[in-house]
């Protein structure tokens, strides 16, 4: 889910700020707004390493890999200027930096709902990451029958001018959620978010297949391999 960061859209955004700007100022402008989403960038680089350093050290102790997909995204300059005024934001970066907490996302998909619990506890309880919201939509699904478990995050970022902290929001899924999310984002786009409610229905029973067929895969799963206890 990587999202171009275009020279343009970033002139935009610039532009956007304070207008009107001489062009030295939008450079400046769009420096700084470059040097803001790097940030994000490397803070998603580092929760990446943790989870590839957390799958390859499950991997070579238990032969079992609890992580079925890893990806991220920076938003893009758009896509946030957009939050910006849903919000009614100021477009001052701190001001963004300290009420947009999903600049940077990370979404890992597992294959079972124990390995996404796992996984949240391994990475979250790590000492230089600060939980600073959960919301477990697996223990109480959105309305719709969305499912996942978030995590907003803060881990730090050494950079030659100093230390930061980088917000990141972590979405721990399994593949029939990530299926179910994908299927219902498309639907809503296509719809416009106005979609009958015959469909609203339908997309929450599927939801609830979703999670039945989770719940009978990790039966098997325990039939054929124990209850996985050896794996915590
Ligand atoms: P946003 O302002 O959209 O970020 O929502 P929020 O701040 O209330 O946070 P929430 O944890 O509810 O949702 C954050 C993210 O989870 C979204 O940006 C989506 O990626 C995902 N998400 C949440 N709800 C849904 C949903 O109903 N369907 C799908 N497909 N994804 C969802
Ligand atoms: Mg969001």
């Amino acid at each position: 889910m990587t999202e171009a960061t275009p020279f343009e859209s970033m002139t935009a955004l610039a532009r956007a700020n304070v207008a009107p700007l001489s062009p030295d100022q939008v450079r400046i402008m769009r420096k700084d707004i470059q040097r803001f989403l790097l940030q994000y960038e490397f803070g998603l680089r580092e929760v990446e390493t943790k989870l590839s350093i957390l799958r390859d050290e499950f991997l070579e102790l238990h032969d079992y890999n609890p992580i079925e997909h890893v990806s991220s995204r920076v938003k893009s300059p758009e896509s946030l200027l957009d939050k910006v005024a849903r919000k009614g934001l100021s477009r001052d970066l701190e001001a963004i930096r300290a009420h947009i907490t999903d600049i940077a996302g990370v979404r890992v998909t597992c294959a079972f709902v124990t390995d996404v619990y796992r996984l949240f506890e391994l990475l979250t309880r790590q000492d230089d990451i600060r939980v600073l919201e959960v919301k477990d939509y697996i223990a109480t699904p959105k309305p719709n029958g969305y499912q996942s478990l978030h995590a907003i995050i803060e881990i730090p970022v050494f950079l030659s001018t100093g230390t930061t902290a980088v917000t990141v929001e972590v979405q721990f899924r399994t593949i029939a959620m990530d299926f179910w999310a994908s299927l219902e984002h498309r639907i809503y786009y296509k719809y416009d978010a106005s979609v009958p409610s015959r469909l609203t229905e339908e997309l929450r029973e599927a939801a609830a297949t979703a999670a039945e067929l989770d719940a009978r895969m990790a039966r098997l799963h325990r039939q054929i391999h124990g209850d996985g206890e050896r794996l915590v």
